[in-house]
């Protein structure tokens, strides 16, 4: 099949998202999201997101390929985001992109979400070069993944033990009286005016660690730090000064973030790193990975912000890549899968 034209749902947490892309060019990424719903509960609720999910989804949909062009008759595969995620809320995009694919009589490619967070960057900086070092920072995960091949070869080097790096930056917002989601807000918090001059632990990075720990990550002792030194500043009847703990944090995180993905393709004689996920739309993370592996001679890919979180058109270039390498389709009773591990690319 010549440029097969992809359709990609994903509905692993609270974006509703809908992509189209033909071969490895995107055509249209549709969002609809649940954000504002869950914003006052302080984090996503999942009964919200399912219901959130099924109102969005025809509309969304239509809206994709009104913008796009295309007709779903046009549709050559169907993919969606299998897992990992939550439960119900992935339950109704796998539903969804089954009745499309029994409808149009297409294959359907139930993908994983972390590995199309990864191929997203095919549509904006072309064909990953075979191995890519991946550094995958979202609300639920930070991982270091080699890969081989984003289509079915993936290998986790290492993992967060307890906070994923987004979950942070979320937690910490928080203690500061910042909205959520927090990440953005501590990453303009930290531009207008934070000076970093805390000094917060470094998770797992002292010489045992790196033996036990080498490319895991930890981020709880971190926020545990921060929280007492905000309330420290609360007890003695001083002002907490916001920008600055937000810059001290993100600071703390990047810092290691790139600091172990940078060793790991050194090790590993990867040229190659691809950041992705919502975390990867931080500010200072993309400007010290960018110093980082100037001085490594590792050359960088970062999609855009707005590929870096939820969206449909990630899943559609995951699809894409499969068709383009003959991957096998999968199954019509594929389940949706929460706790997907990150090496099974496909359902
Ligand atoms: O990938 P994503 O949209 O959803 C998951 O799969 O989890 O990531 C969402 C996470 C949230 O924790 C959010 O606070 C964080 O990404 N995030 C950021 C930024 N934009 C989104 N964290 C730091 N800086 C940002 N600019
Ligand atoms: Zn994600």
């Amino acid at each position: 099949m010549n440029e097969p034209l992809v359709l990609g749902i994903e509905t692993s947490c609270d974006e509703t998202g809908v992509g189209l892309v033909r071969g490895q060019t995107l055509l249209v990424d549709a969002v609809a999201s649940s954000v504002e719903e869950h914003a006052r509960f302080g984090g996503v609720v999942p009964e919200v997101a399912s219901r959130a999910h099924l109102e969005a989804m025809v509309p969304t949909i239509e809206r994709a390929c009104t913008e796009a062009g295309v007709r779903l008759s046009d549709v050559d595969a169907v993919a969606v985001t299998s897992g990992p995620g939550l439960a119900g809320a992935l339950l109704v995009g796998v539903a969804a992109a089954k009745a499309l694919a029994v409808a149009l009589d297409r294959p359907i490619y139930g993908v994983n979400h972390l590995a199309a967070h990864v191929a997203v960057d095919v549509v904006e900086h072309g064909p990953l070069p075979e191995p890519t070092m991946g550094l995958l920072v979202s609300g639920g995960h930070s991982n270091l993944l080699l890969l081989p091949d984003v289509t079915h070869d993936i290998r986790s080097l290492g993992a967060t033990i307890d906070d994923a790096a987004g979950e942070a930056f979320d937690k910490v917002a928080r203690l500061l009286g910042l909205p959520f989601p927090g990440g953005p807000h501590i990453d303009r918090a930290a531009r207008e005016g934070g000076q970093v001059v805390i000094d917060f632990p470094r998770g797992l990075t002292s010489g045992r660690d790196l033996e036990r720990h080498r490319f895991d990550y930890s981020f709880s002792g971190l926020k545990t730090a921060v929280a007492r030194w905000v309330q420290a500043r609360r007890d003695s009847g001083e002002p907490v000064p916001v920008a600055d703990v937000a810059a001290s944090f993100q600071e703390a995180v990047v810092d290691v973030l790139t600091r172990k993905a940078v060793m790991a393709c050194r090790e590993h004689g990867v040229e190659d790193l691809l950041i992705g996920g919502g975390v990867a739309a931080n500010t200072r993370l993309r400007s010290l990975a960018q110093e980082r592996c100037d001085a490594a001679g590792i050359r960088l890919r970062v999609p855009r912000p707005g590929l870096c979180t939820d969206n449909g058109a990630m899943v559609a270039a995951l699809g894409a890549e499969m068709v383009l390498k003959g991957r096998d389709a999968s199954r019509l009773d594929l389940p949706a899968d929460s706790s997907q591990p990150v090496s099974q690319v496909s359902a």
